[in-house]
């Protein structure tokens, strides 16, 4: 493998309702870190991985993962990008491509990980994966008056792995200076072309408790 993967961990799941942080919530009994990490694992482009853990759970989250995988484990930040940061500066020299992959998109198949870094070494210097947007989408004021409708078609809804050049997105974290939502914001800003892949359904963010219930039916159904 040539690629290392950076596992932002380190949020507390507050939409997802009182109870552990969010990547150590079960799923069909197991921890959604747990699903996620294994699914990166069988992806025979990946090197190594790096996980952003809770800084109150690192030593928790190392002794859950070694059974699964050789996984680097390093305390987040208070914010997405101050995690994703912690675990860019633990890859190890080697892998030249980087992606990046939220722990709570536990059910990602091992062949969207495969693609994101096929488009990275066919010479895209970044690249997602997304789905069309299904539903209309309104411009709103603050009072909830419609201001417009959006041209959906141009539309396209983001998932993780994110996937990177390395000394792209190690620039990208260095130049950043608001709080983004994904990796691919902040490489836009550098004026860096970003590809986009098809997505899947199963690589949906486990983000209310809806998802979570869709998640466990998922895997009962097809795990
Ligand atoms: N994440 C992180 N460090 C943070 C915040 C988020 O590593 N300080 C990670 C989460 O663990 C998750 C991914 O980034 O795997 C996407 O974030 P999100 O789905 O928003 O998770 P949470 O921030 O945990 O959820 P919420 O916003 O509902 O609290
Ligand atoms: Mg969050």
């Amino acid at each position: 493998g040539d690629v290392a993967v950076l596992v932002p961990a380190a949020g507390a799941g507050v939409r997802l309702g009182p109870g552990r942080p969010k990547a150590l919530r079960l799923l069909a009994g197991e921890p959604l870190l747990v699903h996620a990490v294994r699914r990166l694992a069988a992806a025979p482009s990946v090197h190594s991985i790096v996980v952003a853990a809770p800084i109150a759970e690192v030593a928790g989250v190392r002794a859950l993962l070694a059974p699964i995988a050789p996984v680097t484990v390093v305390p987040g930040g208070a914010e997405r990008q101050a995690s994703v940061a912690a675990a860019l500066a633990a890859v190890p020299a080697g892998p030249e491509i980087v992606l990046v992959h939220d722990a709570a998109r536990a059910l990602t198949p091992p062949a969207l990980v495969e693609s994101v870094a096929a488009a990275v070494r066919a010479g895209h210097e970044a690249v997602i994966p997304v789905l069309p947007v299904v539903d209309t989408i309104k411009e709103v004021d603050t009072d909830e008056m419609v201001r417009g409708t959006v041209d959906r078609g141009a539309l396209r809804a983001v998932q993780t792995p994110q996937g990177f050049r390395r000394a792209v997105l190690t620039a990208a974290h260095a130049a950043a200076v608001d709080a983004l939502t994904d990796d691919a914001g902040l490489v836009e800003k550098q004026g860096v072309p970003v590809h986009c892949v098809p997505g899947s359904e199963h690589a949906l963010k486990i983000t209310r408790p809806f998802d979570l219930a869709l998640a466990e039916h998922l895997l009962a159904t097809a795990p």
